[in-house]
């Protein structure tokens, strides 16, 4: 426990490594304390900030012991105090943490889904909180009328609408049928594309922020993701030109890009038959957290920052892709693929 103590300290004292975030540290440490034991090593610290001089071979990954080394602060902002805030997919892991860090901060939340028992869950457990759920497939154009209608019904009006419903996908294109390709891009483009367009007039009325929840995969193709990518490479490209045509409107048009988080997007990729695989092929408990996920994404929201990149190790592979983009896809070819399969 002193060992993380002093780690804190010592990140404390770095100016600029510690996000802004309010609110009082609460007993993480603890918590964690009861997963792992935990002694110092100066391999340990390294890692910690990501600072292996193969870091693609870490690719995406946030080690789950950086929570060691980060005060876990519950995320408060008055900023999203009475905003009308639209999160597709909001039933689960990252839009789902979305919605149970807004509603403390007294935001007004609109949130959809396909799945009925899952939002019910949640509309049980926020019964007496301005929350607005509905079941809505973002595929399907008339349930995105539905979903931002409805919205805008109940509350007045949409300040922040979150692009973040999502599925991914883990076929090669060899084996994979064209319809899996397709049904990701339906939903996690053209889900976006309806539900922006929808609230559009709205958000410019409110000067308010339109976001998407991208990918580190948006930025560098992945092998056995080939419709994934494609449908976050078009989200940003669509995203940036709207953001261009909306400059002197005093919309913020923005997207970040998680790297692997832990959630349940692994269990539902698509595989080549297009059902869902059901298992992840990645270690889920050393992955980023959808809360801190979430968090960042607000501090993002709340900064009107134009693009973020949410973890260090994406960052370099972005940063690696832009200028050596042949030795990354060696790199990406060695992390994704053991003995020219793929496995991950
Ligand atoms: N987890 C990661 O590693 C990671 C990394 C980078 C980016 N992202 C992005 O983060 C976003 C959220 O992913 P997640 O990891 O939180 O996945 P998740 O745990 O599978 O949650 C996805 C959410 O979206 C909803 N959804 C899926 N398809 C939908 C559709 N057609 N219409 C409406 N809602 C739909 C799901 O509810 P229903 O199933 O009930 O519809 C669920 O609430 C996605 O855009 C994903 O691409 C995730």
């Amino acid at each position: 426990m002193l060992y993380q103590l002093s780690y804190q300290f010592i990140l404390l004292s770095i100016p600029g490594t510690l996000p802004k975030y309010q609110g009082a540290i609460i007993p993480h440490l603890f918590a964690e304390r009861k997963n792992k034991a935990k002694t110092f090593s100066p391999k340990l610290f390294r890692k910690s900030f990501h600072l292996s001089p193969f870091p693609l071979q870490r690719l995406f990954i946030n080690s789950r012991r950086t929570h060691l080394f980060l005060p876990i602060i519950n995320y408060m902002s008055e900023f999203f105090n009475n905003k009308v805030v639209a999160i597709t997919g909001g039933s689960e892991g990252i839009g789902r943490a979305l919605v149970d860090a807004l509603i403390p901060m007294g935001a007004k939340i609109a949130t959809c889904g396909r799945n009925q028992d899952k939002l019910y869950n949640l509309q049980v457990k926020y019964s007496n909180h301005l929350l607005h759920s509905i079941v809505a497939d973002v595929s399907r154009y008339d349930d995105c009328r539905n979903f931002i209608h409805s919205t805008i019904e109940t509350y007045g009006g949409i300040d922040i609408l979150i692009n973040n419903a999502g599925i991914s996908m883990r076929a090669l294109l060899q084996d994979a049928e064209v319809e899996v390709i397709r049904k990701v891009m339906d939903i996690n483009f053209f889900g976006t594309v309806y539900c922006t367009k929808l609230a559009l007039n709205s958000i410019i009325e409110r000067k308010g922020t339109i976001a998407g929840v991208s990918s580190i995969a948006g930025y560098r193709g992945l092998p056995g993701r080939s419709g994934y990518s494609a449908s976050k490479f078009a989200m940003n490209g669509w995203l940036e030109s709207v953001r261009t045509e909306l400059l002197d409107t005093g919309v913020n048009v923005m997207w970040v890009s998680p790297g692997f988080t832990r959630s349940n997007i692994r269990h539902a990729a698509l595989n080549s038959k297009g059902y869902p695989q059901g298992e992840s092929p990645l270690n889920e408990r050393d992955l980023m957290s959808s809360q801190e996920c979430a968090r960042q994404i607000l501090r993002a929201i709340e900064k009107r920052k134009r693009t973020m990149v949410l973890s260090s190790s994406g960052k370099q592979t972005v940063f690696m892709n832009k200028f050596f983009p042949s030795l990354t896809d060696k790199l990406v070819k060695k992390f994704f693929y053991k003995s020219g399969e793929l496995v991950k």
